[in-house]
């Protein structure tokens, strides 16, 4: 039995779907809130609980062989502590304590970078650490953004024509498709061998440039809007005193927008050669939804 945690995000809803594509018995654990139907017609077990109650985790981890964590919180909610943390630690725990065959973790591709200012990038990189150390056999997937986050962004340009930049239009970014990764995940989930994959589409682009591309595949002009980074920072200062949760999220989102995390050439051709994949474009995947 897999469990897949965050079964109703961008990821984890393909994580499920490509279990059952390809016939391995999975549990989706989701809260009571979520929109979990669609995951119960396609033939996954539903599992409800709340990964801030590790009472929850350890009920879901009953004759789990793997456990694809997919959960997260939202950048600029107040629940990274309890959830890209504190839950993911209980998960390992349980993980452990079940003798759970395998666990993999999601982080974004600048977890090796300059953590200071960003909560999320301090939680990601210590639940790391405490799964290489847990003794559980494991695969770590370090990623760029997922194309699926720019579906709401694509739709909105289609609809309007306006693209909005946060940060420099010149950083440079790139991109992966959350189908290529689910189905990285359940290949390398099948290893005996504990691994870590920095992997993204070879593509790199500038936050402009993706607007230009939105603009050639609708055939629309784009009215790029852009909000410096300074705004952020003004709102920083501004609304950080109010809440230290504000602070700590937008500190993340400053970081992240800061940045450049690029994933080298040689680590994008060992996992295209490992899952015998080549990453699929952003225009490939745009053109599966419009
Ligand atoms: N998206 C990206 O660009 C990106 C890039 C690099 C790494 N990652 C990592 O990849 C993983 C998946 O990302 P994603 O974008 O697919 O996430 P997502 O779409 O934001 O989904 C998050 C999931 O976590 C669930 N969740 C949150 N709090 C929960 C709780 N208390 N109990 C149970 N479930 C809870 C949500 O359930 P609800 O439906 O109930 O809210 C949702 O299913 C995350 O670890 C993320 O940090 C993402």
């Amino acid at each position: 039995m897999y469990l897949v945690t965050g079964a109703t995000g961008q990821l984890g809803l393909r994580v499920v779907r490509r279990c059952i594509t390809l016939g391995l018995p999975v549990r989706a654990f989701v809260r009571l809130t979520s929109q979990y139907e669609l995951l119960k017609e396609w033939g996954a077990e539903i599992f409800i609980g709340d990964l801030q109650q590790p009472r929850d985790i350890q009920a879901a981890m009953k004759g789990v062989e793997a456990v694809i964590c997919c959960h997260g919180s939202q950048l600029l909610s107040r629940a990274i502590q309890a959830i890209d943390y504190r839950a993911t630690l209980d998960v390992i725990q349980a993980a452990q304590e079940q003798g759970v065959r395998y666990l993999t973790l999601i982080s974004p591709l600048a977890v090796t970078g300059d953590r200071q200012q960003s909560p999320f990038l301090k939680a990601k990189y210590e639940v790391e650490q405490v799964l290489i150390s847990s003794g559980l056999n494991y695969s770590i997937f370090r990623c760029p953004t997922l194309m699926s986050s720019l579906l709401p962004l694509a739709e909105r340009f289609q609809q309007t024509g306006v693209y909005i930049v946060l940060g420099d239009p010149q950083h440079r970014l790139q991109l992966l498709s959350p189908d290529d990764l689910a189905r990285c995940i359940l290949i390398a989930s099948q290893a005996s061998q504990p691994a870590i994959f920095s992997m993204a589409h070879p593509e790199v682009f500038t936050r402009q440039e993706i607007a230009d591309r939105l603009g050639r595949f609708f055939n629309r002009r784009p009215f790029v809007m852009t909000v410096p980074l300074s705004v952020i920072d003004g709102a920083r200062q501004f609304l950080g005193v109010m809440s230290r949760d504000l602070d700590a999220s937008l500190g993340t989102l400053r970081t992240l927008l800061a940045y450049e995390s690029l994933c080298p050439a040689s680590e994008i051709e060992r996992a295209q050669t490992y899952f015998q994949l080549s990453f699929e474009s952003l225009e490939t995947f745009l053109g599966r939804y419009f």
